[in-house]
């Protein structure tokens, strides 16, 4: 059973149709990386399937509950449960800039699962070792690298125990130095078997990490496959053009 389907979406803003008709599979510890130019609607579907945004057309399952059919939603109450399995990292890193390293992790686990402070704090203390920042735990975003806000924000969504991690462009605020600690920290979850889809640019970490590549072009998937076709043998012309742009 796949813990992720999405059938059939269609998005758009106003006139303007983002995604035209996507539908892609996620199986259980498979990761798959989301490559294509800016504008593709890469984001967009990744928002989608978290919520973020309301598809206008197609059907979602995630972990076995579908929480929109043919663009009907069910209630927000039945679906909140199929949500909270989907942790997302974004961009720009948004924690919340008032609250220490600490309060940006245990806030959710206590108001939204109902775990004790002393249990919440004990696993942000686990989780802040795994990303290797247990000795900011008591610091202000304001004070962390961007590449130090990101694991934070990596291990608040670890936080809430998702099934599946959706990253939009993790590294791409970050300078070129950064990249590969936060690159590490999403290849150590790979390789303790997290789901994960990844939208990135770094054309060589997808190739590395992913079980499979989706190469996304207005609003529809072009191409898919391993990465030794996608990246290094892709069929179609567009996924050509686009990758002579990442090669010297
Ligand atoms: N909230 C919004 N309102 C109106 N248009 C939007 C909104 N969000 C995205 N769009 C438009 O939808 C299209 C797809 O945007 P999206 O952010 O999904 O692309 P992307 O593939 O993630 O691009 P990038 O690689 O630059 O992040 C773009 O033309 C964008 O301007
Ligand atoms: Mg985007």
């Amino acid at each position: 059973m796949s813990v992720i389907s999405a059938k059939n979406i269609v998005k758009s803003f106003g006139k303007l149709e983002v995604i035209k008709d996507v539908s892609m599979e996620l199986e259980e510890g498979e990761v798959v990386a989301i490559i294509g130019p800016s504008g593709s609607g890469k984001s967009t579907f990744l928002r989608s399937l978290i919520n973020l945004e309301t598809i206008d057309n197609g059907t979602i399952t995630i972990d076995g509950q579908t929480v929109v059919e043919n663009g009907l939603y069910k209630k927000p109450e039945e679906n909140r449960q199929a949500y909270q399995k989907l942790g997302m990292v974004f961009q720009n890193f948004n924690l919340f800039p008032h609250k220490s390293v600490l309060e940006n992790i245990i806030l959710s686990p206590i108001l939204v699962n109902g775990k004790t402070r002393e249990n919440a704090v004990k696993d942000a203390e686990d989780l802040l070792e795994q990303v290797g920042l247990s000795d900011k735990i008591n610091s202000y975003p304001y004070q962390l690298s961007g590449g130090q806000q990101q694991r934070v924000a990596i291990a608040r969504a670890l936080a809430m125990n998702p099934k599946v991690m959706l990253f939009d462009e993790p590294t791409s605020a970050l300078d070129p130095e950064l990249t590969g600690e936060i690159l590490k920290v999403i290849r150590d979850l790979a390789a303790k078997d997290m789901t994960m889809i990844i939208v990135t640019h770094e054309i060589e970490f997808a190739k590395n990490v992913a079980d499979r590549i989706i190469f996304m072009a207005d609003g529809y998937i072009v191409e898919e496959g391993t990465a030794s076709v996608v990246v290094d043998n892709p069929q179609n012309e567009r996924t050509q053009n686009f990758l002579k742009g990442f090669k010297r």
